[in-house]
């Protein structure tokens, strides 16, 4: 199962879809949010108990205290996002026509600050993060709704993605794909491998591997250490890229996050 590296999106998307849904007939597309959870019914179990007492509950609480607090210019984040109530993160990230790039959520965020003359956070801080996991909290159970327009730099950043999901690399030789398209169900130790479709619905999400919330992008690092191939910066261009061919994959699936996760 390879995408034709020059295929249009919704092609991708139609046949990556299918083949999931092929691979996997018992699963709805709903199930498909849960990731290995879906599959791995001991690693559910487990997740179903932790859920009992969500640890992922003060980044929410967390977050919405930040969101709710005026800058210091007495506006708030929501006179830049009006409608974040209805949930705004499922049409995360998007395709900013005025400056030719990926935005991430995170990054509307920090627009936003800037906007009002706050500093702009770092990627990975624990407040940003925070903000990311309150307003995915309210986009809970919302469709994922992605668009690429049909624009050459729209394009070139999805096929950026795309082609960065297939390609191999690392000391281990293995791309995304290998494990989470090629192997997606299937054991590696004592994990199971989690299917493209989907990845992204859960995030930012609690590791208890790290013992907080964390990102999507972090999530990329692990990843790459695991095949020892060197690992861009959270928020750098590609991984902005990634997760947009990623989310855009998984369309239609309902947003999830924050989540747990080993
Ligand atoms: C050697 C196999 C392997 C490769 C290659 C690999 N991963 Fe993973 N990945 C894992 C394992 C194991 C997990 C944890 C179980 C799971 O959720 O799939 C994981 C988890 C993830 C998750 C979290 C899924 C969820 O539901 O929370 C994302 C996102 C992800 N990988 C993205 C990537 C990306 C992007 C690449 C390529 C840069 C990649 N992975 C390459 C093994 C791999």
């Amino acid at each position: 199962m390879t995408a034709p590296i020059a295929s249009a999106p919704l092609d991708d998307l139609y046949t990556l879809q299918q083949h999931f849904f092929t691979q996997f007939p018992t699963l709805s597309r709903q199930d498909f949010s849960n990731g290995v959870y879906a599959l791995d019914p001991d690693a559910r179990q487990s997740w179903l108990a932790i859920e009992q007492f969500p640890p992922y509950e003060i980044a929410i609480d967390l977050g919405k205290q930040l969101f709710t607090h005026p800058f210091s210019n007495g506006q708030h984040y929501g006179d830049c996002f009006p409608d974040y109530q209805q949930g705004m993160s499922q049409h995360y990230p998007y395709w900013d026509l005025k400056t030719q790039t990926v935005i991430t959520l995170s990054q509307a965020i920090n627009r936003c600050r800037q906007q009002n003359q706050a500093p702009p956070l770092p990627p990975t801080s624990q407040s940003l993060i925070n903000l990311t996991a309150y307003l995915t909290f309210l986009s809970r159970d919302k469709p994922i709704t992605i668009t690429v327009p049909p624009e050459p730099g729209a394009r070139a950043a999805y096929q950026h993605g795309k082609k960065y999901y297939h390609q191999r690399r690392g000391q281990l030789n293995f791309s995304c794909a290998s494990c989470h398209v090629q192997n997606a169900g299937k054991r590696l130790r004592t994990e199971t491998l989690s299917p493209l479709l989907g990845q992204t619905s859960n995030w930012p999400t609690y590791r208890l591997k790290w013992g907080r919330v964390g990102t999507l992008h972090q999530r990329f690092i692990g990843c790459h250490q695991q095949i020892r191939a060197q690992a861009a910066a959270p928020q750098s261009e590609i991984f902005r890229n990634l997760e947009y061919y990623m989310s855009y994959i998984s369309n239609g699936l309902p947003v999830n996050g924050p989540s747990i996760r080993k």
